[in-house]
Protein backbone atom coordinates (compact mmCIF):
# COMPACT_ATOMS: atom_id res chain seq x y z
CA UNK A 1 0.00 0.00 0.00
CA UNK A 2 2.39 2.66 0.29
CA UNK A 3 4.35 1.85 -2.85
CA UNK A 4 0.76 2.38 -4.05
CA UNK A 5 0.52 -0.64 -5.57
CA UNK A 6 -2.54 -1.52 -3.75
CA UNK A 7 -5.19 0.33 -2.05
CA UNK A 8 -6.04 -1.20 1.58
CA UNK A 9 -9.05 -0.08 2.70
CA UNK A 10 -9.17 -0.86 7.20
CA UNK A 11 -12.74 -1.24 8.48
CA UNK A 12 -11.89 -1.81 12.37
CA UNK A 13 -15.07 -3.59 14.53
CA UNK A 14 -14.43 -1.41 17.80
CA UNK A 15 -14.66 1.99 16.01
CA UNK A 16 -16.52 1.46 12.70
CA UNK A 17 -18.90 -1.89 13.57
CA UNK A 18 -19.00 -4.58 11.92
CA UNK A 19 -18.44 -4.74 8.20
CA UNK A 20 -21.95 -4.56 6.72
CA UNK A 21 -21.73 -7.02 3.27
CA UNK A 22 -24.32 -4.26 1.62
CA UNK A 23 -21.36 -1.59 2.00
CA UNK A 24 -19.06 -3.72 -0.34
CA UNK A 25 -20.82 -1.49 -3.36
CA UNK A 26 -18.80 1.38 -1.26
CA UNK A 27 -15.91 -0.03 -0.51
CA UNK A 28 -15.02 -2.30 -3.61
CA UNK A 29 -17.22 -0.85 -6.42
CA UNK A 30 -15.51 -3.87 -8.51
CA UNK A 31 -15.82 -6.79 -6.17
CA UNK A 32 -17.83 -9.22 -8.43
CA UNK A 33 -15.04 -9.14 -11.05
CA UNK A 34 -12.59 -10.03 -8.46
CA UNK A 35 -11.35 -12.95 -6.65
CA UNK A 36 -12.15 -12.54 -2.95
CA UNK A 37 -11.08 -14.42 -0.11
CA UNK A 38 -12.62 -13.90 3.35
CA UNK A 39 -12.22 -15.36 6.72
CA UNK A 40 -13.91 -14.44 9.86
CA UNK A 41 -16.73 -15.18 11.51
CA UNK A 42 -19.11 -17.76 10.51
CA UNK A 43 -21.88 -15.49 10.32
CA UNK A 44 -20.09 -12.58 8.10
CA UNK A 45 -19.00 -15.78 5.59
CA UNK A 46 -22.34 -16.95 5.48
CA UNK A 47 -23.96 -13.65 4.66
CA UNK A 48 -20.65 -13.06 1.84
CA UNK A 49 -21.62 -16.83 0.43
CA UNK A 50 -25.31 -15.71 -0.12
CA UNK A 51 -24.06 -12.20 -1.18
CA UNK A 52 -22.08 -13.90 -3.88
CA UNK A 53 -24.36 -16.18 -4.73
CA UNK A 54 -27.66 -13.59 -5.25
CA UNK A 55 -25.11 -11.80 -7.21
CA UNK A 56 -24.19 -14.74 -9.61
CA UNK A 57 -20.46 -15.02 -8.69
CA UNK A 58 -20.31 -17.76 -5.91
CA UNK A 59 -17.18 -18.82 -7.71
CA UNK A 60 -14.91 -15.90 -6.88
CA UNK A 61 -15.47 -15.92 -3.21
CA UNK A 62 -13.23 -18.37 -1.35
CA UNK A 63 -13.69 -18.92 2.58
CA UNK A 64 -11.62 -19.68 5.19
CA UNK A 65 -13.16 -21.01 8.19
CA UNK A 66 -11.85 -21.82 11.79
CA UNK A 67 -14.61 -23.25 13.75
CA UNK A 68 -15.90 -26.25 12.16
CA UNK A 69 -19.97 -26.18 11.26
CA UNK A 70 -22.30 -28.22 13.29
CA UNK A 71 -23.91 -30.81 11.33
CA UNK A 72 -25.46 -32.50 14.44
CA UNK A 73 -26.15 -30.45 17.94
CA UNK A 74 -25.71 -33.36 20.38
CA UNK A 75 -26.81 -34.23 23.53
CA UNK A 76 -24.39 -32.91 25.53
CA UNK A 77 -23.28 -34.41 29.51
CA UNK A 78 -21.26 -34.47 32.06
CA UNK A 79 -17.52 -34.43 31.26
CA UNK A 80 -15.06 -35.31 33.56
CA UNK A 81 -11.33 -34.35 33.28
CA UNK A 82 -10.04 -37.45 35.13
CA UNK A 83 -6.14 -36.63 35.49
CA UNK A 84 -7.26 -33.31 36.40
CA UNK A 85 -10.30 -34.15 38.52
CA UNK A 86 -12.87 -31.78 37.39
CA UNK A 87 -15.91 -32.41 35.99
CA UNK A 88 -18.34 -30.29 34.58
CA UNK A 89 -21.69 -30.00 32.56
CA UNK A 90 -21.07 -29.63 28.69
CA UNK A 91 -23.89 -28.91 25.74
CA UNK A 92 -23.65 -30.84 22.50
CA UNK A 93 -21.97 -28.35 20.63
CA UNK A 94 -18.94 -27.19 22.38
CA UNK A 95 -15.59 -28.48 21.93
CA UNK A 96 -14.15 -30.55 24.27
CA UNK A 97 -11.40 -28.30 24.05
CA UNK A 98 -12.90 -25.16 24.88
CA UNK A 99 -15.39 -26.99 27.89
CA UNK A 100 -11.87 -28.16 29.14
CA UNK A 101 -10.36 -24.74 28.95
CA UNK A 102 -13.38 -23.02 30.32
CA UNK A 103 -12.87 -25.68 33.65
CA UNK A 104 -9.21 -24.55 33.68
CA UNK A 105 -7.98 -28.08 32.22
CA UNK A 106 -4.56 -27.59 30.95
CA UNK A 107 -5.52 -29.25 27.42
CA UNK A 108 -2.84 -29.52 24.07
CA UNK A 109 -4.43 -28.03 21.57
CA UNK A 110 -2.80 -26.52 17.96
CA UNK A 111 -4.68 -25.28 14.98
CA UNK A 112 -8.53 -25.50 16.39
CA UNK A 113 -9.67 -27.10 13.81
CA UNK A 114 -9.17 -30.46 13.05
CA UNK A 115 -6.12 -30.42 11.07
CA UNK A 116 -2.99 -30.83 13.02
CA UNK A 117 -4.07 -33.38 15.58
CA UNK A 118 -2.23 -31.69 18.54
CA UNK A 119 -5.51 -31.71 20.66
CA UNK A 120 -5.39 -35.55 20.46
CA UNK A 121 -6.33 -36.90 24.44
CA UNK A 122 -7.20 -40.92 25.56
CA UNK A 123 -11.46 -41.05 25.71
CA UNK A 124 -11.30 -42.98 28.57
CA UNK A 125 -15.26 -43.44 29.23
CA UNK A 126 -18.71 -42.57 27.22
CA UNK A 127 -18.75 -41.14 23.74
CA UNK A 128 -17.86 -38.41 22.11
CA UNK A 129 -19.63 -36.95 18.54
CA UNK A 130 -17.36 -35.42 15.60
CA UNK A 131 -19.28 -31.83 15.23
CA UNK A 132 -17.87 -32.31 11.45
CA UNK A 133 -19.62 -35.54 10.81
CA UNK A 134 -21.95 -36.13 13.28
CA UNK A 135 -19.97 -39.32 14.26
CA UNK A 136 -20.10 -40.98 17.25
CA UNK A 137 -17.34 -42.22 19.04
CA UNK A 138 -17.57 -44.60 22.03
CA UNK A 139 -14.81 -45.56 24.73
CA UNK A 140 -12.60 -48.41 24.03
CA UNK A 141 -8.86 -49.02 25.04
CA UNK A 142 -6.53 -47.50 22.70
CA UNK A 143 -9.39 -44.68 21.06
CA UNK A 144 -8.36 -41.36 20.74
CA UNK A 145 -10.47 -38.06 20.08
CA UNK A 146 -9.48 -34.85 18.85
CA UNK A 147 -11.15 -32.66 21.61
CA UNK A 148 -11.07 -29.24 19.26
CA UNK A 149 -14.05 -30.95 17.08
CA UNK A 150 -15.38 -33.10 19.50
CA UNK A 151 -18.57 -32.53 21.66
CA UNK A 152 -19.92 -34.77 24.74
CA UNK A 153 -22.81 -37.07 23.65
CA UNK A 154 -23.93 -38.01 26.83
CA UNK A 155 -21.43 -38.40 30.37
CA UNK A 156 -17.46 -38.62 29.37
CA UNK A 157 -14.47 -39.02 30.63
CA UNK A 158 -11.40 -37.53 28.94
CA UNK A 159 -7.76 -38.29 30.16
CA UNK A 160 -6.97 -34.88 30.35
S1 LIG B 1 -6.05 -28.68 17.74
FE1 LIG B 1 -5.44 -29.30 15.74
S2 LIG B 1 -6.62 -31.08 15.44
FE2 LIG B 1 -7.35 -30.36 17.32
Amino acid sequence: AADKKLRLTEVHTDTDGMLDIARLDELVPDWAERETWACGPAGMLDAAERHWSEHGVPERLHTERFRPSVVVAGDGGEVTFSTTGKTVDADGATPLLEVGEEAGVLMPSGCRMGICFGCVTPLKAGAVRDLRTGEITEAEPGVLIQTCVSAAAGPCDIEQ
